[in-house]
């Protein structure tokens, strides 16, 4: 062999070996949380006593190991790839942590940009239940977390994927919100709501690369869910977009009515349009929001008593 060709092979070793390291030090996510054990235990702990949504039946959680549940996180995510890991792969962590929900509370959402008013408007499970007021969603709300093959704890704790980094609905996180949002749709009752917001870019609703469309609206049936409330929610100071007939929403319709659930559509709804303006009390979307008609306000009155009282006051000491 040529010295050229030694040093050629060492050359497009290093390169190779730096393809396969780069391929998993790519992620841009947050690593996994030292603490992680700590917090998925505390969190069930927490969550079995009713402090996180109080509506849940204690007796009916009140049988659940956290310390097993952990169990069961970790080993579908522990020691593997983190783009390994699939929905199937939670299957065991979903049938311990599973519970029964309220019927007509099921409030499902898409899109980043409304959760907060989702998570505002369910009120801790008292108002409705979003996938964060029960235990599978709480667990893992906000956390990243992923595996590593050669950490001695098995979990990555300098960076995992970012939404979308395996692909959809796969690897460590995007597979826990798929599995997540699976056991939340199957789990609805009765009547339920959507939360869009109106100019989310590239249409309220959106089939390609949805958790609502591909794993809840996917598997809702007429035999469990009996209507859908779609909400359209334009943010306190933002431009509306789509509106109750555009393309997204008709869409959206159609599917609902192939499954041969009822729905309806609002823009704006009164009720979340009170809990936005909180915030907001002065600006034009909230002129008037909560001015109630009938009885003046008592400040007025007191305004022409004392002009009343004033006037003859005056006249008495001229
Ligand atoms: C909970 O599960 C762990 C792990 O399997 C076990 O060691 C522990 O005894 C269980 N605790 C209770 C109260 O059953
Ligand atoms: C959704 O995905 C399908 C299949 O990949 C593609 O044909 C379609 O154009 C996509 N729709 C949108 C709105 O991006």
């Amino acid at each position: 062999m040529a010295l050229l060709d030694v040093i050629y092979l060492l050359f497009s070793s290093v390169v190779t070996l730096c393809v396969v390291c780069s391929a998993t030090d790519d992620f841009t996510g947050p690593g996994t949380l030292p603490s992680f054990k700590r917090i998925v235990i505390g969190r069930c702990e927490d969550f079995k006593q009713g402090y996180v949504n109080p509506r849940i039946d204690k007796e009916e959680l009140s049988n659940m190991n956290c310390t097993e549940i952990w169990n069961s996180l970790e080993s579908a995510v522990a020691f593997r790839e983190p783009c390994d890991v699939i929905k199937e792969d939670y299957q065991h962590f979903i049938s311990l942590t599973k519970h029964t929900h309220d019927t007509d509370s099921a409030l499902f959402w898409d899109g980043w940009d409304v959760y907060d008013t989702v998570t505002e408007y369910a009120f801790r499970g008292n108002r409705r239940t979003s996938l964060d007021t029960t235990l599978i969603g709480y667990t893992g709300n906000y956390l990243s977390f992923c595996g590593s093959t050669t950490h001695p704890s098995g979990f990555d704790t300098e960076a995992c994927p970012a939404e979308g980094e395996c692909g959809f609905g796969v690897g460590s996180i995007d597979a826990f919100w798929a599995a997540a949002s699976t056991y939340f749709a199957e789990y609805a009752r009765g009547d339920t709501k959507v939360f869009f917001n109106s100019n989310r870019p590239g249409g309220a609703f959106q089939s390609n690369n949805s958790y609502f469309a591909q794993y809840e609206l996917a598997i809702l049936t007429s035999e469990d869910v009996a209507s859908m409330n779609i909400n359209l929610i334009t943010l306190i100071g933002e431009t509306p977009g789509d509106t109750c007939t555009s393309a997204s929403i008709i869409e959206l319709e159609r599917i609902l009515d192939e499954k041969g659930i009822a729905h309806n559509c609002v823009e704006n709804s009164p009720d979340v349009m009170h809990m936005m303006c909180i915030d907001h009390i002065g600006d034009d979307e909230c002129t008037g929001i909560y001015e109630f008609s009938g009885q003046q306000p008592i400040t007025v009155q007191w305004q022409w008593y004392t002009i009343l009282i004033l006037t003859v006051i005056g006249f008495r000491t001229t």
